[in-house]
């Protein structure tokens, strides 16, 4: 790439390479980090060249990004919307100037699915439903009513409305299972500590925590010790993710069960990245393929653990 003269620009490449504009959502989580890795490493190995902007987990940067992307003439946008909503206009104007977009890690809720040419990413709703189903499994026999509180993800992001709306759909089936309170922590750790804090002064009868990340789980494991309780006895905690630090909690007893979310999704993208560009067809829909971990499991899983 690169024919536009001024070493910046995209455009068709004379030498085959292609040009990508990512825009990441920020650095808010250890899964965050592992998917920039694998981005970058990823475009480096598939010789693409890659411009890469952090949004510091703000959508007005992202739609900056992709402008300015639109106007160096790249040859392939992705990113990772840090919300669901609002991106009609900027992908109408990547659209108008056949630059083909690639969502990944999340979704938009645009009804003009021509607005993109394919979401690469995990099941969020089906993450959910397997943590419900998870929590259901290990409270059947328990007759008394299981209190839960809940950390949500960013409010208004696919993740944090998926995971909620899964796990909601499976417990909803016993009334026993009842969300006390349920919050934003904003996938960070800082957050899930400041936001568990606040729920552990509120509710003295707290059985269980299901964060949607395990950044929030591993800010929450804090708050939970610092209030004199022990995590994974006193209060059982669930997870999304599956990072390092995650798994180690999970095989030190802390957390009970995560369900994986892989951020290793750099391949895959580059891969449909080139097809793309080349006007070849390409799924509509490439769902990233994931496991669940018990404490067993992260004990065998860790020491070979990418990230
Ligand atoms: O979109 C994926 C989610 O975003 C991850 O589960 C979370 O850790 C991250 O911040």
């Amino acid at each position: 790439a690169g024919c536009g003269g001024d070493g910046g620009s995209g455009g068709s490449a004379d030498d085959g390479k292609i040009t990508m504009g990512f825009s990441q959502v920020g650095a808010e989580s250890g899964w965050r980090t592992a998917n920039t890795k694998s981005v970058q490493d990823s475009a480096k190995s598939a010789g693409v060249d890659l411009k890469f902007s952090d949004a510091q987990q703000k959508q007005e940067n992202q739609i900056k990004a992709i402008r300015s992307y639109i106007q160096q003439k790249v040859d392939v946008i992705a990113f990772s919307p840090v919300v669901e909503s609002g991106w009609d206009t900027v992908l109408k104007e990547a659209q108008s100037a056949k630059i083909p977009v690639i969502l990944t890690d999340r979704a938009v809720d645009s009804a003009d699915t021509s607005l993109y040419k394919t979401f690469l990413g995990s099941d969020f709703v089906e993450e959910g439903r397997k943590a419900g189903t998870w929590l259901t499994e290990a409270f059947k026999d328990s007759k008394d009513p299981v209190n839960i509180v809940e950390l949500q993800g960013t409010t208004g992001s696919a993740p944090a409305n998926d995971r909620k709306a899964g796990f909601a759909e499976v417990i909803g089936a016993d009334p026993k299972f009842k969300v006390i309170a349920s919050q934003t922590g904003d996938f960070t750790r800082a957050k899930g500590k400041e936001v568990m804090e606040a729920f552990l002064k509120a509710n003295p009868d707290i059985d269980v925590l299901y964060a949607h990340n395990d950044d929030m789980g591993l800010g929450a494991i804090e708050a939970i010790e610092g209030a004199g309780k022990v995590p994974g006895k006193d209060i059982k905690i669930i997870t999304i993710d599956a990072v390092k630090d995650g798994m180690q909690a999970l095989a030190d007893g802390k957390i009970s069960y995560i369900v994986e979310c892989s951020p290793l999704l750099g391949p895959q993208l580059m891969d449909l990245a080139k097809k793309a560009v080349k006007g070849e067809q390409i799924p509509a829909r490439v769902v990233t393929e994931e496991t669940t971990f018990t404490q067993e499991q992260a004990k065998e899983a860790l020491p070979s653990r990418q990230y």
